[in-house]
């Protein structure tokens, strides 16, 4: 049988822990501190009929409350946030009370900023459900909504009190959106893990056929990863920009087709376009594009754009993004493989000419 796994995440303020079941959703190691508290559970269309009943009846101690959005990115936005606010008024929900995010990171993220906001900051649970939440998502403590202006331009940093995975969820899980979380994967191996990229290359088919051990190790190596990260630089003045990789070109392609390509898509098609720069500004071997188009491929996940959008598009979309410090680009490039670094003012047309190579002729 397949043990759980708890990884720690140690900050300065606070500890909490990311629990790993095989095939479970389990409260047990936190039922101490939900006593006697309110609960709103927040969760959407889709995820609410497969995983709500079995989560209220976790919170029997408790006084439950559900907030059921609509399902997708383009709704990670501020009317799904003022309808978690509304909800939690209308129950008159107060300090001691706690949010409890069910879904994938659209869910975690908005949950997240709406426990960040009511009332200065209420406590919140993150319960993930796709493969890129329980990697990456629900650990950290970023929340946040969606601006038509860009990604994520509205949030706020704040950290859940526990993080409860159960693998299982991802049996339901479709296979593009499962692929889609190898993409943050591999982002991992890009930026420090190098034996876990080749980790990765090496238990292709026991990922896809979702064989629990090999699930088990590769959500609670991943959750390692990421709180090491953030234990060294909560708030992403420093390290923590690591972790980006592929994500201003990856915020910009998902902007400019209008979320056509899923998140963990787009960070695979934005790492391959910091390969091309890296390379082309000399920092490391043009194979190391190859290599991340490789493993990309060998999860089914795209390596070009397919839709017709220009690079200049591209480049304006990333000037609006967050990483844009005085109107130079600050992006996260690669010495190789595992050797990612901030790289701060990069020229327009040194991007450009790497956006150049990576769009369809
Ligand atoms: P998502 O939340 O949109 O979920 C993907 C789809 O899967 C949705 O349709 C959802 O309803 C469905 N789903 C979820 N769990 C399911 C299950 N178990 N069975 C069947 N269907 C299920 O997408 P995502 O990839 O989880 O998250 C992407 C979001 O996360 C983006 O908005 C991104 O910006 C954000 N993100 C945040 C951080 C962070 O640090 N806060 C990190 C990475 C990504
Ligand atoms: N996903 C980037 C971060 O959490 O910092």
């Amino acid at each position: 049988m397949t043990e759980s796994i708890q990884v720690d995440i140690s900050l300065p303020k606070e500890t909490y822990p990311i629990i790993i079941h095989p095939d479970q959703f389990d409260l047990s190691r936190i039922k101490a501190q939900l006593k006697g508290r309110k609960v709103m559970i927040v969760s959407n269309e889709t995820v609410a009929p497969l995983y709500l009943q079995t989560v209220v009846e976790l919170f029997n101690d408790n006084l439950v409350f559900n907030c059921i959005l609509k399902d997708g990115e383009k709704y990670k936005n501020m009317q799904s946030w003022q309808m978690i606010i509304d909800h939690l008024a209308s129950k008159q929900f107060n300090r001691s009370d706690v949010l409890v995010s069910l879904g994938g990171g659209v869910i975690g993220d908005m949950t997240g900023f709406a426990a960040a906001s009511w009332m200065r900051g209420i406590d919140y649970i993150q319960m993930p459900t796709t493969l890129l939440s329980q990697i990456d998502a629900s650990v950290g403590g970023k929340t946040g909504i969606n601006h038509s202006q860009g990604k994520n331009l509205i949030g706020a940093f704040h950290q859940p009190k526990a993080v409860i995975i159960n693998i299982d969820s991802l049996n339901t899980l479709p296979e593009r959106e499962f692929n889609a979380g190898i993409g943050e994967a591999i982002k991992y191996g890009g930026i420090d893990q190098l034996p876990f990229f080749y980790w990765l290359s090496q238990e292709v088919d026991a990922i896809k056929n979702k064989t629990p051990e090999i699930l088990m190790q590769l959500i609670s190596q991943c959750c390692q990863f990421k709180a090491d990260i953030v234990e060294q630089d909560e708030k992403e003045q420093g390290v923590r920009a690591l972790l980006n990789l592929g994500h201003t070109f990856g915020h910009a392609i998902e902007t400019a087709t209008n979320y056509h390509y899923l998140h963990g898509e787009a960070v695979g098609l934005g790492m391959v376009m910091a390969a091309e720069l890296s390379a082309q500004m000399g920092y490391c071997e043009a194979s190391i594009r190859k290599m991340l188009e490789n493993l990309l491929q060998a999860f089914d996940l795209p390596i070009m754009l397919e839709s017709n959008i220009s690079a200049n598009t591209l480049l304006r979309l990333m000037k609006s993004d967050k990483k844009v410090i005085n109107d130079e680009h600050r992006l996260i490039l690669m010495k190789g493989l595992g050797g990612s670094f901030i790289a701060e003012g990069i020229k327009d047309t040194d991007i450009l000419s790497a956006l150049n190579s990576c769009l369809p002729s």
